[in-house]
């Protein structure tokens, strides 16, 4: 049997968690908190501990025959180059391709340097000098501030949304310089996002359905930025208003990234790749690379997915996806996710939640587990993030929406989730707002 260590414990590994004991793995499991979803399909053999120390991680899967690892995290600080040091094949880039979400300035600059066409205006600062007149330069009303580095989602501002005026723009980027970062101004983009993932092995590159994720906590997109909120796929893999040449030129962009990424550091990316793109009036753009699945996104894919997991990641650590197909169920998926009350901001952190198992799985829905942990006595609390993702498939979306807003009627807890998500009404605004661009 094949043994697989997973490093992670949200609801995106209890996917991924779930996809490798289907595919025929004996999973173990390197968590921070106690997953109770992730625990038993690891059989009870999991360690509770810090995610990025790579001593014990290593040795807790010394004898696996590869690891899967979940978040970024531990990603960018170079756990992939721990493992494959210790001798365990790690499906998660190396630390220096793992750059391509870690650094959105190395980002930017290298698609720049290739002429990639899905990159867009920007500059990158270490002091506030030269920021007014790139500010005249692109508009105020045109401007996006980022930190460079990891924000958990959180850390871009957008004009006309989080920033209001000059002085807004100038206070977060003094924030950000004060706080020892560096920062990076870019053309503000509109159109509609959606996410592609993929299998990566360092030269081919596999895709798997397209995904729409909602970053606003509450209904009609409205309210603060959080992780995800839930999302949705469509049966025929595409979006409304996103058409199979825009996927061709995401993911044939996609491969020059790698390729150049490749020929500038000399790292091949092997793991997931996960590219967020925005369908503007210029044509298809990066918003970002995120060196993982997503979160929920992950939760769209992998429970459709008919082709075998653990020989999709068989085939990226050994260099043979060009061998292979990712292949899915033509059907469409919701996810919505359950979040503790006052998140993201202040959010009810260690109160009880119960799932009722039974009646979940007697309306065909499924649930993952995210930022819960589980204590001795068997209760699960949540913690300061996402609760617990509710999935419903089905042949069209209508029903997969269905399926997982009842399904969220058997989580208790002081919990709250957006209605709206895999709603027509919500899909018809998605397409207005795509036909009004052009
Ligand atoms: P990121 O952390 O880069 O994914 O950014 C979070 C969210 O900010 C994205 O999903 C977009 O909605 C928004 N965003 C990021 N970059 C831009 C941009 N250049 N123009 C407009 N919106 C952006
Ligand atoms: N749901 C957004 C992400 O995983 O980055």
């Amino acid at each position: 049997m094949v043994k697989v260590m997973l490093v992670g414990n949200g609801a995106r590994e209890h996917a991924i968690a779930e996809a490798l004991v289907n595919g025929g793995a004996e999973l173990r499991a390197f968590m921070n908190k106690k997953n109770p979803g992730i625990a038993n399909l690891a059989k009870g053999n999991f360690r509770i501990d810090n995610l990025e120390n790579f001593e014990h991680a290593s040795s807790f899967g010394k004898d696996c025959d590869f690891a899967v690892v979940g978040p970024e995290a531990p990603l960018v600080v170079g756990i992939a180059n721990a493992f494959e040091s210790a001798g365990i094949p790690c499906v998660g880039p190396a630390i220096d391709a793992a750059q391509l979400e870690g650094s959105k300035i190395f980002t930017r600059n290298l698609l720049k340097k290739y002429n990639n066409p899905m990159n867009i205006e920007f500059s990158t600062f270490t002091s506030m000098n030269e920021i007014p007149a790139y500010i005249d330069k692109l508009g105020i009303e045109n401007v996006v501030v980022k930190p460079d580095g990891l924000t958990g989602g959180k850390g871009v501002k957008v004009f006309g949304e989080h920033l209001h005026s000059k002085e807004d723009i100038f206070t977060y980027c003094k924030e950000i310089f004060t706080q020892g970062g560096h920062v990076i101004l870019e053309e503000k983009l509109d159109g509609e996002e959606f996410t592609l993932q993929t299998f990566v092995d360092g030269k081919t590159i596999l895709p798997t359905p397209l995904v729409q994720d909602h970053k606003r906590a509450f209904e009609n997109d409205e309210g603060p930025n959080t992780g995800g909120m839930g999302s949705y796929s469509m049966e025929n893999h595409l979006m409304p208003f996103i058409e199979k040449k825009d996927v061709d030129f995401a993911l044939a962009n996609m491969k020059k990234a790698i390729d150049a990424l490749k020929q500038e550091t000399g790292t091949a990316y092997k793991g997931f790749l996960y590219g967020q793109f925005m369908k503007t009036r210029k044509g298809i753009k990066l918003v970002e690379f995120n060196a993982r699945f997503g979160d929920p996104e992950a939760i769209n894919v992998l429970p459709i997915m008919t082709t075998n997991f653990v020989d999709i990641c068989r085939g990226i650590v050994d260099g043979t996806l060009n061998k292979m197909k990712a292949e899915f169920k033509k059907v469409a998926t919701v996810v919505k996710y359950l979040v503790p009350a006052g998140y993201p901001d202040k959010p009810a952190a260690n109160a009880p939640i119960k799932v009722d198992e039974k009646g979940i799985a007697g309306i065909g829905a499924r649930y993952y587990f995210a930022s819960v942990n589980q204590k001795d006595d068997g209760a699960i609390v949540t913690s300061s993030s996402r609760t617990i993702g509710i999935l419903g498939i089905a042949e069209t979306i209508d029903k997969a929406e269905i399926i997982s807003e009842k399904g969220t009627a058997f989580i208790t807890g002081n919990l709250y989730h957006r209605k709206d998500i895999g709603t027509k009404k919500l899909l018809q605004k998605r397409i207005d707002h795509m036909k009004k661009l052009k």
